[in-house]
């Protein structure tokens, strides 16, 4: 598919676009889902075929359907409430800025975001996201195919700060903060004081505690939330620009 090209125009509606999702995040209370559905269009990216990554390849049935994905098509007609207003907007951009504008609204840091990224409606085979069942050599498969670092890893995995699990979607259940509608440095803290009542912990959160390289980042954040704001944001620009070339 063709590539937006971004004049005055394009970067009128992305501006209209994001306050459109500023509006019904609020609303509607889902910043985390609408974080997830731009890390799991995204997360799919293989670095050595070029392929996946933030595309807006996740609206096609065919990749909604995978089971990493289960809830996730609530948040695309959301999505498209805002496209039919805007038509011009891509999918990629727009799965995109709705990750930014869900870490904004709910107090994280400002990420910056470039539009410009080309539709494709080609899903991966599935099995590319993380499986939550498992531990810290998985979590550098998946990661490091995507081109992303350890420390991407464990900034990235604070995204965790918002929402919960549902046994219905993935068999896990509940928030892993007290408050999942604040973006904090709490997924971190909570970490470090291991299980607690009412709070989840996956066996892929837990794994950031078992790996040195890996903790130094989770112990640094869980006292440092400046620190964990600047990480966050410069980690998650990367995660929605993989494989896109800003023109
Ligand atoms: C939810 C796994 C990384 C953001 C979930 C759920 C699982 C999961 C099992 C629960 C889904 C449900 O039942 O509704 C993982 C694994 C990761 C990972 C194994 C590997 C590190 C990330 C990253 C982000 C993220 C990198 C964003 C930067 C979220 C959010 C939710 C969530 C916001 C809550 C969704 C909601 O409340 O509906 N994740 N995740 N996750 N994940 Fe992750």
């Amino acid at each position: 598919m063709a590539l937006p090209v971004v004049n005055t125009e394009y970067l009128k509606e992305v501006d209209k676009a994001r306050r459109d999702l500023r509006a019904l995040i609020a609303s509607r209370n889902c910043a985390p889902i609408m974080l997830r559905l731009a890390w799991h269009d995204a997360g799919t990216y293989d670095v050595k075929t070029k392929t996946g990554g933030p595309n807006g390849s996740i609206r096609t049935e065919e990749e909604y359907s995978h089971g990493s994905n289960a809830g996730l098509k609530k948040a695309i007609d959301w999505c498209e409430e805002v496209k039919s207003k805007r038509p011009k907007i891509t999918y990629a951009d727009l799965y995109q800025l709705a990750g930014v504008v869900a870490v904004e609204v709910t107090g994280g840091p400002t990420i910056d975001f470039v539009p410009g990224r080309k539709d494709s409606s080609v899903s991966p085979k599935e099995g590319r996201l993380p499986d939550a069942k498992q531990g810290v050599p998985h979590l550098r498969d998946i990661f490091y195919r995507m081109g992303l670092s350890d420390k991407d890893i464990v900034a990235l995995s604070g995204g965790h700060t918002l929402g919960r699990a549902h046994p219905e979607r993935s068999g896990f259940d509940g928030p892993w903060t007290k408050e999942p509608l604040k973006f904090d440095n709490s997924y971190f803290v909570e970490l470090l004081e291991g299980e607690s009542e009412g709070l989840l912990q996956l066996p892929t959160d837990k794994a950031l505690l078992d790996d040195p390289e890996f903790r130094r980042y989770v112990e640094l954040y869980a006292k440092d939330e400046d620190v964990f704001f600047k990480d966050y944001a410069e980690s998650h620009k990367k995660l929605s620009e993989l494989g896109f070339i800003p023109p």
